[in-house]
């Protein structure tokens, strides 16, 4: 099938450049043309694991193509999937004027019938706005437009295997015409049939297909915005255990080991520390709120979850105080600026408001990251980006672990604290072992340790 994505960042790349590995045309899309330049030279304007393979193989093999021509793009596909932003205005609305935008471009370039599929997270009824207005602009043309929703469930890090080997699509329709073209556009990953690009034949995951599931439209734009939800509620739940961990003098840690064996519960979702970050979950919780509030539901669960997350940095910091007094002159070393491990990605990382932070207190920064410097530099041009952990600890009177990449775990942790002025960790992610960083001569405060009462107490007061 002839496929055309609107919007080349993390979702529509990912989304055009598999549906092109397992089969399909696809022509991709961006208003950035700079993305689409880089597109075109053969590099990729992110960092995606296992994603630069795809997209060089099926550029080659005549499937996958760029354009910065939005009217271009509108006119290949059969199916229209809609990927542009839909970042958060200052109330905490999603701001759909990108979606509104291409669908003026849609009713006016189409040259016959299509599905147009909504695959950005959008507030619930979104898609019924859309068929209306695709329907009023194009109302001389002639032509039909089918319209669906199929939110991602997509992590940044594992974006293509969250793509080839799904647990579910969800599918939200009003015909059953739109089912089966939908079914047609995912048939090779429902069936599993395409060679894994990562795996290869001996894929394990391919003894799992997904399961399609198809709903309203209305229910499957909720589904999204119920999923990652649950998943800010679970990760503050962690964190608020965590809080409740260190006053009571318990570890976090065994208490989620035990929480998660407990299959209503499970083991995902539920490590505590600097909290959620990223472009999805802060924002989608924000206008899930904002969805509740308007259709007169009681948010406060999710208001709750929200104001828990947005103190963990303040906490953290209290911590830092706490054990280094005046943080004004003091070096401190930063590892890890991405909001999670396996990507560049900065946006809403609890890293940037960190270091926004340690910066009004005048502290003196060294930070590193495996991925994320080249986008946290033009945000913090003062601070100084080390080539390596190691560069990072030297002369630090702490050590703050931020992202919890692998790397991390597996440093030369003596060389670290003989270069040390202090040899002082703040693990801001439970990376490492406390116990074993002490032996080593560590002083060690990770979080929900139970050894930070007086920090408790510090920070009420
Ligand atoms: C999230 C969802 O997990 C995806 O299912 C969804 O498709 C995606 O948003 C989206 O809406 O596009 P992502 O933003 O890539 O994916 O990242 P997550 O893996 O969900 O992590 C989000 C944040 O939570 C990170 O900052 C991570 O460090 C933090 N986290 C995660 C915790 O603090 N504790 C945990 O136990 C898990």
């Amino acid at each position: 099938m002839r496929i055309s994505i609107l919007g080349c960042g993390y979702v529509g790349l990912v989304t055009g450049a598999c549906l092109a590995e397992v089969g399909h045309e696809v022509m991709c899309t961006d208003h950035d043309e700079s993305k689409i330049r880089t597109l075109n030279e053969g590099a990729l304007p992110i960092y995606e694991p296992g994603l630069d393979d795809i997209v060089v193989r099926n550029v080659a093999a005549k499937r996958l193509s760029f354009t910065s021509n939005l009217k271009e793009a509108v006119r290949f596909g059969d199916a229209i999937f809609i990927c542009v932003g839909t970042p958060p205005l200052k109330g905490g609305d999603a701001d759909l004027s990108a979606i509104d935008s291409v669908a003026h471009v849609i009713a006016a370039e189409a040259d016959r019938s299509k599905l147009v599929v909504e695959k950005s997270t959008v507030p619930t009824k979104t898609g019924q706005k859309l068929k209306r207005a695709l329907a009023i602009y194009s109302r001389n043309s002639g032509c039909n437009f089918s319209v669906a929703s199929n939110p991602e469930f997509l992590r940044e890090g594992t974006a293509v295997q969250d793509f080839l080997h799904p647990d579910r699509i969800v599918v939200g329709v009003e015909d059953q015409n739109t089912e089966v073209q939908l079914r047609e556009v995912y048939r090779p990953i429902i069936e599993q049939s395409f060679v894994c690009p990562m795996h290869g034949d001996d894929c394990a995951l391919r003894a799992d297909p997904p399961t399609f599931l198809v709903t309203s439209i209305n229910s499957a734009e909720l589904i999204k915005h119920a999923c990652n939800s649950f998943l800010a509620v679970k990760i503050s739940y962690a964190n608020l255990i965590a809080d409740i961990c260190e006053s009571m003098g318990a570890d976090v840690e065994e208490v989620m080991l035990a929480m998660g064996l407990d299959p209503r519960i499970g083991p995902s979702f539920i490590r505590p520390g600097l909290g959620f970050g990223g472009f999805c979950l802060p924002k989608d919780i924000q206008a899930f709120i904002r969805m509740g509030q308007k259709a007169g539901v009681d948010v406060s669960l999710l208001q709750d979850a929200e104001a828990i997350n947005k103190r963990r940095v303040d906490l953290f910091l209290a911590k830092g105080r706490h054990a280094l007094w005046v943080l004004k002159g003091k070096r401190i070393g930063v590892l890890g600026l991405a909001f999670k491990p396996g990507t560049d990605d900065i946006r809403f990382a609890p890293s940037l408001e960190l270091i926004g932070k340690l910066l009004e207190e005048d502290a003196e920064l060294q930070v590193y990251d495996p991925q994320a410097m080249p986008k946290t530099k033009p945000l913090f041009p003062s601070i100084r980006y080390c080539a390596d952990p190691y560069q990072v600890a030297e002369g630090a009177e702490a050590l703050m672990i931020v992202t919890e990449w692998d790397e991390f775990k597996h440093l030369n942790w003596e060389r670290i604290r003989d270069s040390m002025a202090r040899p002082l960790i703040l693990d801001g992610r439970n990376l490492l072992n406390g116990e074993e960083m002490v032996a080593l001569g560590f002083e060690y405060l990770g979080i929900g340790k139970g050894t930070a009462e007086a920090v408790r107490l510090f920070v009420q007061g």
